[in-house]
């Protein structure tokens, strides 16, 4: 199998985004349009990975500085596609093949590209084109009577006669690096735009008798390219739409498919239910039977099976146990660890927590840094006072142990196993195992108090 190395050009200036930001940063999908073309090179086993960058490239490399095997080439003026894919041939090896696909088209699927991969292995140029009904800015494709490619003609270049044709050039090829090398060599600029054209190999390929295989790609979404801000979103849609059918199929029921997106990496057991204008960011693991109610934000999360998430919560860094019940309204922050059967309610946040077993924390709570053994009952109101304002400190909280409302935890603290804490309490020494612990200041009562009163002014 010879070698197959993808150039990924990506150094257009992108003004219709009118952004400060290189075109190819802008997400979908909750990744840089870029990440999704390196990903799809990757799903090939490309052994090279070659990004052709200008506009805004620093901020390109630095996005991507942890992205290993990515070779970056800089084409400091935009001369053209051809001029772009020039730049990279000085790292090309004659003997593989290139596969040569744009940074701002990021739904290309790695099936549609295999056999194009393979027709150039054969020896053949291979062309991914796509019939529009508008075919309008693009390339056309120009047969001959037999059906045979000729040539690609450019818009501003074409006649008449030739802008009526609807199939058009994706702009995506694959050809040996060899016969790449030669063409690029004699492309010129000579034409309407006065840039060196890609396109141009096309016709040189039919004059050296080179099979040209053009292959029609039959979802025009997997070819869009982003120009400005409205095709950017008509993108992420169809994205979401592609999250949605796999959710689907993994054995989600989905209560409207258009409202529900995925910024990310989410996996779904059988028989879960996702509500409306539910949002999951990195990666989110669900369980079998999990229903998610409206308005939830899940990040990076793993939620075990049969768990019931009400409606609004945020849910990041969280690992939460089978049959757990949350919200609504509950933040649960990074590293926030729920075992099976807790329940946290209405105004919970937690962080860096740990919740055994059967525990319960079902109103309007903070914990922070803590440690709950199992079957532990925080009552409303309960907040562990973590930080000092300088340094954050620890609660622990036993196993079976009641906490009653309105009680400030002042870590560092640990109240025992089976303990109790009396409503109202400022706990600030350890509760031994057991033990009652009630801070509440003693009642006083005057009877028939009367409140002082301003004098009448005479
Ligand atoms: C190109 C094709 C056209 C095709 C269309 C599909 C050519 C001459 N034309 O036209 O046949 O229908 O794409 O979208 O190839 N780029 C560089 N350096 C440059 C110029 C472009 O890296 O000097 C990159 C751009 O960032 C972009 C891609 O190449 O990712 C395509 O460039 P663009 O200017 O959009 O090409 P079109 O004129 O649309
Ligand atoms: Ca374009």
């Amino acid at each position: 199998m010879q070698q197959l190395a993808v150039v990924i050009l990506a150094a257009g200036k992108g003004k219709r985004m009118a952004s400060d930001w290189p075109k190819v940063l802008h997400p979908v999908g909750g990744r840089p349009l870029l990440a999704h073309v390196l990903a799809t090179a990757s799903e090939l086993e490309a052994q090279t990975r070659l990004v052709v960058y200008g506009h805004g490239g620093e901020a390109v490399r630095t996005t991507f500085a942890g992205e290993t095997g990515v070779q970056w080439v800089e084409q400091a003026e935009q001369l053209g596609t051809g001029h772009a894919v020039a730049q990279t041939l000085p790292l090309l090896d004659d003997a593989g093949v290139a596969l040569v696909l744009y940074g701002d088209v990021p739904l290309i699927r790695a099936e549609t590209l295999q056999p194009l991969v393979a027709a150039a292995q054969q020896g053949s140029l291979a062309l991914l084109t796509v019939e529009l009904a508008d075919p309008s800015g693009y390339g056309r494709i120009v047969r001959d009577e037999q059906g045979r490619v000729r040539r690609i003609v450019e818009e501003k270049d074409a006649t008449a006669e030739e802008r009526r044709l609807r199939e058009v050039n994706t702009g995506i090829l694959a050809v040996a690096t060899a016969k790449l090398r030669g063409w690029v060599a004699e492309l010129d600029n000579r034409n309407a735009q006065g840039e060196y054209y890609l396109t141009d190999v096309v016709a040189l390929a039919v004059r050296d008798r080179v099979t040209v295989e053009a292959f029609t790609v039959a979802e025009p979404e997997q070819v869009l390219g982003v120009n400005d801000r409205q095709q950017l979103a008509e993108l992420e849609r169809f994205y979401q739409r592609r999250q949605a059918e796999q959710l689907m199929r993994e054995g989600a029921t989905l209560m409207d498919p258009a409202r529900v997106d995925v910024r990310g990496t989410v996996t779904t057991g059988k028989d879960v239910v996702i509500d409306v204008n539910v949002v999951f960011e990195g990666t989110v693991r669900l369980g079998d039977r999990v229903r998610i109610g409206p308005f939830c934000v899940l990040r990076d999360a793993v939620v075990g099976d049969d768990v019931e998430i009400l409606s609004h919560c945020r849910i990041e860094g969280t690992e939460i146990g089978a049959c757990a019940q949350i919200g609504p309204f509950a933040r649960l922050r990074p590293g926030s660890l729920l075992a099976a059967g807790v329940h946290i309610g209405n105004f919970v946040e937690t962080k860096q927590t740990r919740i055994g077993v059967g525990s319960k924390v079902n109103h309007l709570t903070y914990l922070g840094d803590a440690e709950i053994g199992a079957e532990v009952n925080v009552g409303a109101g309960t907040i562990t006072c973590n930080y000092d304002g300088a340094d954050q400190h620890q609660t622990v909280i036993g196993d079976g142990a009641f906490i009653g409302s309105n009680t400030s935890l002042v870590a560092p603290v640990r109240i025992g196993k089976g303990a109790t804490v009396g409503a109202g309490s400022s706990v600030s020494r350890d509760v031994p195992d057991g033990g009652l612990c009630l801070t509440r200041a003693p009642r006083k009562d005057v009877a028939n108090w009367r409140r002082p009163v301003k004098p009448k002014k005479g």
